[in-house]
């Protein structure tokens, strides 16, 4: 007979991991703080909605969280356009609500990460303001990059580069100072939206002020950050601008005119010795959307930020060939850099990964696209499918050596909001690209807690409305009941604590098999079947030692079926 095992979850151990260290295995939860949960019911989420929620998280079994932006934002870019690095939006609550929520998550042994927004401030920062104010050549535009446009009037932008949402990467101001008062002025950068123009990293203001920053939060017992787009802080400005008709296309070498200078090593040296003024060592992970497996792990150097997210099994097809190449290279990376390796499927940038399984085997990024915009329906193609393949694919992910970074609502069996009503779209990918591309609203939408209250127990009406299939995944209609994808969750992350070990692993499987089959120093071994088909267990896979499967398996097992996980425990 089929059943769901259910193994006996091991007991929550004292905090052992109050070290300099922690970070290393951590399972880091990205809360999006607008959509977790929201205590004062205005729709939108909110400090006080989080410090609710820490017995959750706790019960859940997470080392630590990490919280995207809180601070004052106009929201152009769902807070990575901030108007003051050293507070928290008021819609959101206030900086004693951050410390309540600190200390609580402290409290329950919960390590807290904020993120940082060094590439671009908005354009209500005080600086711009002041930037906007002043005339060219002002210490006052100083701090971003103002440029003189190109043409007979300066009617064109000083350079070819795109914006990441679509649009040029460069806006036109009007003077408002001097003999050209009113009068089209210069150009300012902004690789993201224009209410987001970039720093002048050049500028040791700048570079000071971060500073500033990373102590105002450290001082408050955050105990890491996570640095948005840190690849692209040092740029080079020399004129004329070299042309960089495609964001997507970086060199390899460290003199690509946006992306992954060398020099952007100097600035984050600087942020290590600061991070270094705490013991334990404030932790810091660079998000740096950089391909070339050398140039990434400078950024995970214990000089530098000390580890870098690689995006390689979020963006992989669910294949066993490829998974295991992706895990062979990021571990030999890490091991290379000083740092673990981190892995990750899903989180606020892109569509859920339940959602990415379901669809066709071979949908590429432009696909996925394509499928928001013209078949984004729920239920998804094989919602089925998307989601057993993620559960197996998260559970071969929990567990490798390395940080495993979580999303908000993964641990539900969350799919993707991909028909979400267009008037409701709130990213600037949407509007940028003229109504091209939807963006990543599918994945921002208010998490059900509770099937049987209004809006699903978030709080007020969502800012982004919840579809009614939300109900049948909210934790009320989970919690406890074996074989839910959240009890999946709670127990991997139980038995990951005994599971971790020495940052290694051995490969026990054959490669080209589509089975994953590998050991932890420890005893601990992990199986895959990536295929469809049920596929013969190992002979050391002995019923007694199977303690966890993402998916109903016989009793007792003869074999592994088909896009399921198995843990063995030594
Ligand atoms: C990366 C963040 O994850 C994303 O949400 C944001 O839009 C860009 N950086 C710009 O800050």
């Amino acid at each position: 007979m089929d059943r769901q095992l259910s193994p006996t979850r091991p007991a929550a151990e004292p905090e052992t991991r109050n070290n300099a260290d922690w970070w290393r295995q951590a399972a880091v939860y990205q809360i999006y703080p607008r959509s977790f949960a929201d205590a004062n019911h205005d729709g939108l989420g909110d400090l006080p909605g989080v410090t609710s929620r820490i017995g959750y998280l706790k019960e859940l079994g997470i080392d630590a969280i990490w919280l995207s932006p809180f601070y004052p934002s106009a929201l152009a870019d769902g807070g990575y356009d901030v108007d003051d690095y050293r507070n928290v939006d008021a819609r959101l609550g206030t900086l004693a609500d951050f410390d309540t929520m600190v200390a609580a998550a402290h409290e329950a042994g919960l390590k807290v990460i904020v993120d940082v927004v060094p590439n671009h401030s908005s354009n209500r920062h005080r600086w711009f303001s002041e930037a906007l104010a002043s005339a060219p050549g002002s210490p006052e535009r100083a701090r971003y990059h103002f440029h003189e446009g190109l043409g007979e009037q300066g009617e064109l932008p000083p350079s070819d580069w795109p914006s990441h949402f679509g649009g040029p990467a460069w806006t036109r101001v009007t003077e408002s100072t001097g003999a050209n008062a009113g009068d089209p002025g210069q150009w300012y950068l902004h690789l993201f939206a224009s209410e987001q123009p970039d720093l002048n990293w050049e500028n040791p203001e700048v570079r000071e002020d971060f500073h500033t920053t990373l102590r105002f939060w450290a001082d408050r017992g955050v105990d890491g950050f996570r640095v948005d787009v840190a690849h692209a802080l040092a740029k080079d400005m020399s004129l004329p601008l070299r042309s960089k008709p495609s964001l997507q296309i970086l060199l390899d070498d460290g003199t690509d005119p946006l992306f992954d200078r060398d020099e952007v090593h100097e600035i984050f040296a600087g942020w290590r010795q600061v991070l270094n003024e705490y013991d334990p060592p404030r932790a810091a992970v660079a998000e740096a959307w950089v391909p070339f497996t050398h140039r990434r792990l400078k950024y995970a150097q214990p000089t530098g930020l000390g580890q870098a997210f690689n995006f390689d099994l979020l963006q992989a097809p669910f294949d066993a060939g490829e998974f295991r190449g992706i895990v062979a290279s990021c571990l030999a990376e890490a091991a290379a850099s000083g740092a673990s390796s981190t892995w990750v499927f899903s989180n606020h940038d892109v569509i859920r990964h339940p959602s990415r399984y379901a669809l066709p085997d071979g949908t590429d990024a432009q696909a996925l696209d394509a499928w928001l915009l013209n078949g984004g329906t729920h239920p998804q193609p094989d919602p089925a499918r998307g989601l057993r393949r993620a559960r197996a694919a998260t559970l071969f992910m929990l567990g490798l050596p390395g940080s495993a970074y979580l999303y908000q609502g993964e641990e539900l069996g969350l799919f993707e909001v991909a028909d979400l009503p267009l008037d409701a779209l709130e990213d600037p990918t949407w509007f940028r690209t003229g109504n091209r591309i939807k963006g990543r609203d599918g994945c921002r939408v208010p998490l059900p807690w509770d099937a049987g209250q209004e809006n699903h127990g978030f709080g007020g009406t969502p800012w982004l409305p919840q579809p009614a299939w939300f109900a049948a995944h909210a934790v009320t209609e989970q919690d406890g009941v074996p074989g839910s994808t959240l009890e999946l969750y709670r127990d991997a992350l139980a038995w990951r604590r005994k599971l971790q070990a020495a940052e290694s692993l051995e490969w026990l499987s054959a490669s080209g098999d589509p089975l994953l089959h590998y050991r932890r120093p420890n005893g601990w071994e992990v199986l895959t079947n990536f295929g469809t088909e049920p596929a013969p267990l190992p002979v050391s896979a002995e019923a007694s030692r199977i303690v966890l499967a993402s998916g109903p398996v016989a009793r007792p097992p003869q074999q592994i079926p088909g896009e399921t996980t198995l843990w063995l425990a030594p």
